[in-house]
């Protein structure tokens, strides 16, 4: 088979990596990749919103499966672009990717089901929001509707900042039409977790769990970012949480899209927030997470494309998906001054003197002989062991050995 990876990061380089050891496959393309992805793909120049592209590239080199990566391309419609010139993509149709494309959009779904979720309000007039943005007491949750790559939720400790977050997203449009509408939710205490599922529109299969790290700070402090590492397994998941999540939320949530006739093939990522074993639905994202991916695939047995080909196929429940007992942990190394501004193109040193790590790229190209940082995070550094602990030992050891001038990463992924 031929694949086509759309997307540059982490998530993809681990996508690739995966793909890669499937015997099915014989050529792997990536687009646009990076600098690490070019050492296990063959990187194409087009970027992953350009979906006409795209498709010309797949039909022109008869690419047997599409693998989107990132959001935007499944919100702009690549799956029924694609559908539409006879080509094949692993990820959810238009309809389908609303779930990530709307904030409210997902929460009427929730609140219709009867799938727990924080109590939420929805407003297109500023002035409206702002007469209620204390309906639920404070701290207040208010959130641009649309895509807002991860920055587009604030939450506001009290009405002056309450109404400063309205101005912000509805009036200065920081985020652009992805705030024409906003969503005010209640706040949930808790701890936050993430179920990545499998869906082939007939059934819906979760992953293993992991727990990924927000935070740029050790201990969980300072700015938010894209996520700063991640383990797998999860302990917070055990088998009561397991199945209260199965009963309460995964089924109803399948149950729900074939009520309304969506049919949903692909990935699901449930972010979660749980408190006294109570698990709430937060969010849905219609793809691979970034970092959670690259712990999660590194414990998976199964060949992934053979699953992806079973999703598009509705033969999920078919194939038994094996997972390693063994505990992952990945550990992001980052740009200085990230998630704020940081300089670029830093020559990155000590790639190949690492042993028992997996390194995936993320912000990073090709500059003449050298490979050099070229995003805020760079790299993601992950193993495979018998225990969290040996896993961690071996990310730490390896990244000692990693250089690039300010390099940052947190000492605490995985403790
Ligand atoms: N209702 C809520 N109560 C408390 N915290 C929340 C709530 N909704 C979101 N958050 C916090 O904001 C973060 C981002 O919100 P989320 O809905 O996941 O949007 P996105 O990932 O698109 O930015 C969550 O990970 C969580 O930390
Ligand atoms: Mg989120």
């Amino acid at each position: 088979m031929k694949i086509l990876v759309v997307g540059s990061g982490g998530r993809e380089h681990a996508l690739v990596w995966k793909i890669k050891q499937s015997p099915k496959v014989k050529t792997i393309y990536c687009a646009p990749g990076n600098a690490g992805i070019a050492k296990d793909a063959i990187c194409v120049d087009i970027v992953a919103v350009d979906i006409d592209k795209l498709a010309d590239f797949a039909e022109k080199n008869a690419v047997d499966l599409t693998v989107a990566g990132p959001e935007e391309c499944l919100v702009k419609g690549i799956t029924d672009e694609f559908a539409k010139r006879g080509l094949k993509v692993f990820g959810p149709n238009k309809a389908c990717a609303e779930f990530e494309n709307s904030k409210a959009f997902t929460k009427r779904f929730l609140q219709k089901y009867h799938i727990p979720t924080a109590k939420y309000e929805e407003y297109t007039d500023p002035a409206e929001a702002k007469t209620h943005c204390g309906a639920f007491g404070y701290p207040a949750v208010i959130k641009a509707d649309g895509l807002a790559a991860g920055k587009g939720v604030i939450i506001a400790q009290d009405e002056k900042e309450a109404l400063a977050a309205i101005d912000q997203i509805m009036i200065d449009k920081q985020f652009g039409a992805s705030g024409d509408k906003i969503v005010l939710e209640e706040f949930l205490t808790g701890t936050e977790a993430s179920v990545l599922c499998f869906l082939d529109g007939c059934s819906i299969v979760p992953m293993e769990s992991a727990r990924d790290y927000k935070n740029i700070g050790d201990g969980n402090t300072g700015l938010n970012t894209g996520g700063m590492g991640t383990y797998s397994p999860n302990e917070l998941f055990d088998a009561a949480l397991k199945k209260k999540v199965q009963e309460t939320i995964l089924e109803p949530i399948l149950a729900g899209m074939q009520q309304e006739g969506l049919d949903y093939r692909g990935i699901l990522f449930v972010g979660l927030m749980i408190r006294e074993g109570e698990p709430k639905v937060l969010e849905f994202n219609v793809r691979f997470g970034d970092p959670e991916t690259q712990s999660v695939l590194m414990r998976l047995q199964t060949d992934l494309v053979e699953i992806m080909e079973s999703c598009n196929e509705q033969t999920l429940s078919k194939i038994p998906i094996c997972w390693s007992e063994d505990a992952a942990v990945c550990v992001v190394l980052a740009s200085g001054g990230y998630p704020g501004a940081y300089e670029k193109g830093k020559i990155i040193k000590g790639l190949n003197e690492t042993e028992g790590v997996t390194i995936f790229h993320a912000g990073t190209t090709v500059q003449g002989e050298n490979i050099v940082t070229n995003g805020g995070r760079v790299l993601g550094v992950a193993s495979l062991a018998k225990t969290r602990q040996q896993a961690r030992k071996m990310v730490y050891e390896a990244i000692e050995k990693i250089c690039f001038d300010d390099v940052y990463y947190r000492k605490d992924i995985a403790k």
